[in-house]
């Protein structure tokens, strides 16, 4: 019988990433082939995202193109996976009555099963949360590269109040820590350079009495010319041990993302963030002194519910006072069934997007300013690829995070190379070759 066919498309966060290398695998080990396309597939699996409203709504535009895709083509079947899996459930297969599969993040090794119904005309609905499952047996199936993530944990049990993470991927759950090690170990044998441990609260890792700090350690122990980077971490949870580790381990990277959401203590409350303006800051202190030259980006939400003038001022203070290197920002999106769903939605959204582009405007002045302090700096690079605006040239990161583009001078990716910066923007450094004369 010839091969099955898988085609996998992700949304959403690096997570999805990291488990659709999972459910890949799964499929591959139940004989199914991955292809690149969705018109070549038999089966079609959306890897989706339900943090916000705009997230979900880019899912059911691409759900709209499989739609058409199986008029031409009634065989082939359809399944929703992910976070809106997990939030809609049987919901989305009536809304969509096209979809032939609905399964969440923790009942991917019924895929095979569901999948051989689904290919006979059965449809199937899998969305039960575990406390258990961590798909630590499972091999991700990766295309060779430069940089892989690695998941190491899941769930959250933190519950900040906007949030549907705790609702649709559960509990809070670690790998082993052999486990991790181990795939890293896979990983640095087949000449990946770079691996990013990923969990939504990365901080709260526990393995029989070791740490996140201890597992962190462990894996920069595994090859020293291999780069080690995390993410996310909670303020809460950011210990001294942790900062430490980072300070104390060369190949762990001077770069520490730290969600702060907000500058004001009553928005934080009502956030259930479980810190202060000032805890925070005293926090990015002590992050700064312990590690020279580290690097730190952030989460901001604009508009949560009851926000007022003086408070979104508060956040543009908190952005200038601990001067990030960059932030990621959001308009905030009430999720239904969110202790936050249920105190309206009372900024209007033409507030929210003027205080976001307030927000971005500041942070981006903030990074060009940090970014020209780099210029006559030499700084080491891993090589990635080519630069997307270029052919001509190369980019890369450095270890505090920033892109660099650079000539392409005879370096191959994969490979660490230094280059003096000779100009900036806010998003991007710009390098050349250190001349031998
Ligand atoms: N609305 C807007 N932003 C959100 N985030 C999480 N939930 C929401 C929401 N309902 C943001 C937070 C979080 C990041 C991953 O997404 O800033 O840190
Ligand atoms: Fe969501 Fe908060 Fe958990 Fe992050 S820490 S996933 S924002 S509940």
């Amino acid at each position: 019988m010839e091969q099955k066919k898988v085609y996998v498309e992700t949304y959403g966060c690096q997570m999805n990433v990291a488990d659709s290398e999972v459910v890949q695998s799964i499929m591959h080990g139940a004989g199914f082939r991955n292809v690149a396309t969705p018109a070549d597939a038999d089966v079609i699996l959306v890897n989706t995202c339900a943090i916000r409203e705009n997230a979900e709504a880019r899912v059911y535009g691409r759900l709209g193109d499989f739609k058409h895709l199986k008029k031409g083509n009634p065989g082939v079947v359809v399944g929703v996976l992910g976070c809106m899996a997990e939030r809609l459930r049987k919901d989305l297969m009536e809304t969509e009555s096209f979809v032939d599969l609905v399964v969440g993040p923790d009942e991917y090794r019924k895929l095979p099963d569901l999948v051989e119904g689904a290919l006979t005309g059965e449809k199937g609905i899998a969305v039960r949360l575990s406390r258990v499952e961590n798909y630590d047996d499972i091999i991700p199936l990766r295309t060779d590269g430069v940089s892989a993530w690695v998941s190491v944990m899941r769930g959250c049990d933190k519950f900040c109040t906007f949030c549907v993470v705790p609702f649709t991927r559960g509990r809070e759950r670690s790998r082993s820590l052999t486990g991790v090690v181990r795939e890293v170990e896979d990983l640095v044998a087949r000449g990946f350079k770079e691996v990013t441990l990923l969990g939504q609260n990365v901080n709260s890792y526990r393995d029989d009495g070791k740490d996140f700090a201890d597992l962190l350690a462990a894996v920069a122990a595994v090859d020293r010319t291999v780069r080690v980077r995390f993410t996310t971490s909670h303020p809460q949870d950011m210990s001294d041990k942790l900062i430490a580790t980072i300070a104390g381990q060369p190949n762990i990277c001077n770069y520490v993302h730290l969600p702060v959401q907000s500058g004001s203590d009553r928005v934080l409350e009502l956030m259930n963030r479980t810190y202060t303006a000032d805890h925070y800051l005293r926090l990015v202190e002590k992050i700064k002194r312990t590690i020279p030259g580290v690097s730190l980006s952030t989460d901001i939400i604009s508009g949560f519910p009851t926000e007022t003038e003086e408070e979104h001022k508060m956040t543009v203070d908190l952005l200038r006072g601990v001067e990030f290197d960059g932030a990621f920002t959001f308009k905030y999106s009430p999720r239904e069934n969110t202790k936050a769903w249920s105190m309206g939605d009372s900024v209007p959204d033409e507030v929210k997007l003027r205080r976001l582009n307030e927000i971005i405007d500041t942070q981006r002045q903030i990074s060009f300013r940090k970014n020209q302090t780099e210029i006559g700096r030499t700084v080491e690079v891993l090589v990635e690829g080519e630069s997307k605006k270029s052919m001509h040239e190369f980019c890369g990161r450095t270890d505090t995070n920033k892109t660099v583009v650079f000539p392409k001078n005879g370096v191959r990716a994969g490979e660490y190379a230094r280059y003096i910066i000779e100009r900036a923007n806010a998003a991007t450094l710009f390098g050349r070759s250190i001349s031998t004369n």
